[in-house]
């Protein structure tokens, strides 16, 4: 068996990453690959309760609580799910960590990035994704896939403005890490976007 990789999916709502998830996890197990798929918030009982508290639109709470409960539920999957699937030799599939942190408490919520990086410190030491695949669409588009499928959550009911600071937070932080980070061009045709993650995925399991 392979040793593992940890893989991140990131994007604003209505990337299109759910869609993908679905066929990253069927190309890795093609190739043999014990996957553990998870999600933040959420991945944990505890996770998955707070996950419920964050998306409910009937709440309101300070940017800064936002970021605490969201790296709160990170130290848990880190803990429970994470790091042992890791340590096993499993591949880890998230559907987002901490990057969603500075993009959308960062950018979108106006938290002090200086703070956050702090909370990751303390959360995550030096674990970091091996790749995270960043799908970028315009603002637009992600708010009309949103609405075409589901009620929208407390994030998801944000106004574009929101999510254009959060997707801008993205790229910055694309930008910052350019070989972990991998933007893929989400407004392309389905087929098209696929064939740009299978070439990715392809080169980090060929070359580790
Ligand atoms: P998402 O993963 O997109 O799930 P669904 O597809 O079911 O809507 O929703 C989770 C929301 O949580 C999303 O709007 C982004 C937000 N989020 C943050 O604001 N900060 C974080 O650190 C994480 C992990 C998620």
């Amino acid at each position: 068996m392979r040793s593992g990789k940890f893989i991140t999916l990131e994007g604003i709502d209505g990337a299109g990453k759910s869609t993908q998830l679905a066929w990253i996890v069927q190309l890795l197990q093609r190739v043999d690959c014990a996957t553990v798929v998870t999600r933040e918030p959420g991945g944990t009982p505890l996770g998955e309760q707070l996950r419920v508290l964050l998306l409910d639109k009937s709440i309101t709470m300070h940017p800064e609580t936002e970021a605490l409960l969201m790296f709160a539920a990170r130290r848990e999957h880190l803990d429970k799910v994470i790091l042992p699937a890791l340590t096993l030799g499993q591949w880890v599939i998230s559907d987002r960590f901490s990057d969603a942190s500075f993009a959308y408490q960062g950018g979108g919520r106006g938290v002090n990035i200086q703070k956050l990086a702090i909370l990751e410190q303390w959360t995550q030491d030096s674990v970091q994704p091996d790749l995270t695949l960043y799908f970028d669409v315009p603002v637009e588009l992600g708010q009309q896939r949103v609405s075409q499928i589901k009620n929208a959550d407390r994030f998801e009911q944000e106004q574009s403005d929101f999510f254009q600071r959060v997707r801008v937070a993205y790229r910055d932080r694309a930008r910052q890490f350019p070989h972990r980070i991998k933007i893929i061009d989400s407004s392309l045709p389905l087929n098209e976007v696929k064939a740009a993650v299978e070439k990715i995925l392809l080169n980090i399991l060929k070359h580790g």
